[in-house]
């Protein structure tokens, strides 16, 4: 077992990872890769601000539950999902399943409004990907399911690559809630390398000669159904 998961309880562990992360089998960008790279940043954060371990854990696993549901207000299918688990009722009371419940519905980074709570800015910034490699691999598969009119490598490039420097550029930076200083930290470094046009695009390439080559992109058009 996973140390950064020491102060989670194990029994709860058991049923999320029985229950809970198959239900992202047919996800590719918002699947286990996704997942797991939340709960990493969701327990540094609630190591470094001391949060209810078990609280963060359950909100990172659950956040993207409801895409399957309805795409466009997923956060808020995930609420629905997590105020319906009656296993969660074993572990946090009323007014605890209710942070989560809210902390889940304001994950969205795309999102103006501060979250409700605490737990809910950490979801929010934890979801960022600061990683060219990861964002290389989830946001070429969202442009290959949403926008099938564009062919080449490097339709689709562009249209990603200009999407992330919009957002870089329009705000200065990527917005984080916490401000937290290692989530800060990786966004700077990674917003710096991402303005390397030429860096960004040999590792998209690169992800979309692996996904070409190994059948991951067919599997991403016709068998994922998340975006
Ligand atoms: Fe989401
Ligand atoms: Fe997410």
């Amino acid at each position: 077992m996973d140390d950064k998961l020491d102060a989670v309880d194990l029994n709860l562990q058991n049923y999320i990872k029985l229950n809970i992360f198959p239900k992202y089998d047919k996800y590719y960008s918002h699947g286990m890769i996704h997942i797991n790279n939340v709960i990493d940043n969701m327990m540094i954060l609630a190591d470094y601000y001391n949060l209810d371990k078990n609280m963060a854990y359950v909100i990172a696993s659950y956040h993207d539950l409801g895409l399957n549901v309805n795409r466009e207000n997923h956060e808020y299918e995930s609420g629905k999902i997590v105020s319906n688990d009656k296993e969660l009722k074993k572990y946090f009371n009323n007014e605890k399943i209710q942070i989560i419940k809210e902390a889940v519905e304001d994950h969205r980074g795309s999102k103006k409004e501060r979250p409700r709570n605490f737990y809910g800015e950490c979801v929010s910034d934890s979801d960022r990907d600061f990683d060219i490699q990861i964002l290389a691999k989830r946001q070429l598969a969202t442009s290959l399911k949403n926008y099938p009119d564009l062919k080449t490598f490097d339709e689709h490039f562009k249209s990603c690559y200009d999407y992330i420097c919009k957002r870089i550029n329009s705000s200065g930076v990527f917005n984080l809630w916490t401000n937290n200083p290692t989530l800060t930290q990786r966004r700077d470094k990674f917003q710096k390398e991402y303005l390397n046009l030429e860096y960004t695009k040999s590792i998209y390439k690169e992800e979309w000669d692996r996904i070409s080559e190994d059948g991951t992109m067919e599997k991403i058009m016709n068998y994922y159904e998340d975006y």
